[in-house]
């Protein structure tokens, strides 16, 4: 076997060499009408902790940022590493016209949300109702940043104390456009051990307890 040597790469490879660039999800919300919206996100990040945050940019002129800027609410719906639904969230990704429904026309089923207006898919395992924290608009990209509200998923998805069963939940990312219709999975775990004893083991241990209570 030859040795594998370390290559720069191009910067037209750099965003196909970030991949998956995080969770895929598909966001839906509402137009000032009511009317329901949805599109595919590859770039779902939950980004703060306490209290939770998840962010993902969009095009500021599309459905999404326009529904979401008028209405202040978005719902992430994150699908699992199935064929059907990953199908489906393709289908959610196409450039409908406004007023479409992309639910609808991708065969899936929305269920009122407990608390915002956006709907949430009964297909994907696990729903977070967002309020829009802050937006930032910078290169085409619009930046959205939600407050979670409220979270469901299936009982058969967490354990009693709503750890991911990881077998059943089966997180997927996108690996972005360049790769087109790529999906890739995030479900093997591996719990790995500390190969180093200094003070900062204790002291990032108990920050890390006192930061999660019930660990
Ligand atoms: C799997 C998948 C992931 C996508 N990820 C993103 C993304 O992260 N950001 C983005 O702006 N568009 C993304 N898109 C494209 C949008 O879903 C698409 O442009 C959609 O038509 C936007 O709809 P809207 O105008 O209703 O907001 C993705 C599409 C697919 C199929």
């Amino acid at each position: 076997m030859t040795k594998a040597t370390l290559v720069n790469q191009p910067e037209k490879y750099w965003d196909r060499l970030f991949a998956p660039g995080g969770h895929c999800g598909i966001v839906t919300t509402v137009d000032t009408e009511g009317r329901v919206n949805a599109a595919s996100y590859a770039t779902c990040v939950r980004i703060v902790h306490n209290p939770v945050q998840i962010a993902f940019t969009t095009n500021p002129a599309g459905h999404t940022a326009q529904n979401l800027l008028a209405t202040g609410s978005f719902v992430v719906n994150l699908p699992s590493f199935e064929r059907d639904i990953l199908e489906k969230v393709r289908v959610v990704g196409l450039p409908f016209d406004r007023g479409v429904n992309e639910l609808e026309k991708a065969g899936l089923t929305a269920l009122p949300s407990t608390i915002v207006k956006p709907p949430r898919i009964a297909e994907c395992l696990r729903h977070f109702e967002c309020e829009v924290v802050w937006t930032k608009e910078w290169i085409k990209r619009l930046m959205v940043v939600g407050n979670v509200v409220a979270a469901s998923t299936y009982s058969d998805c967490v354990d009693a104390k709503g750890y991911l069963v990881w077998e059943r939940v089966k997180p997927v990312a996108f690996c972005g456009a360049p790769y087109v219709n790529m999906f890739a999975a995030a479900h093997e775990t591996m719990a790995v051990g500390m190969p180093y004893d200094g003070p900062e083991v204790a002291d990032a241990d108990r920050s890390v307890r006192s930061y999660f209570e019930d660990m």
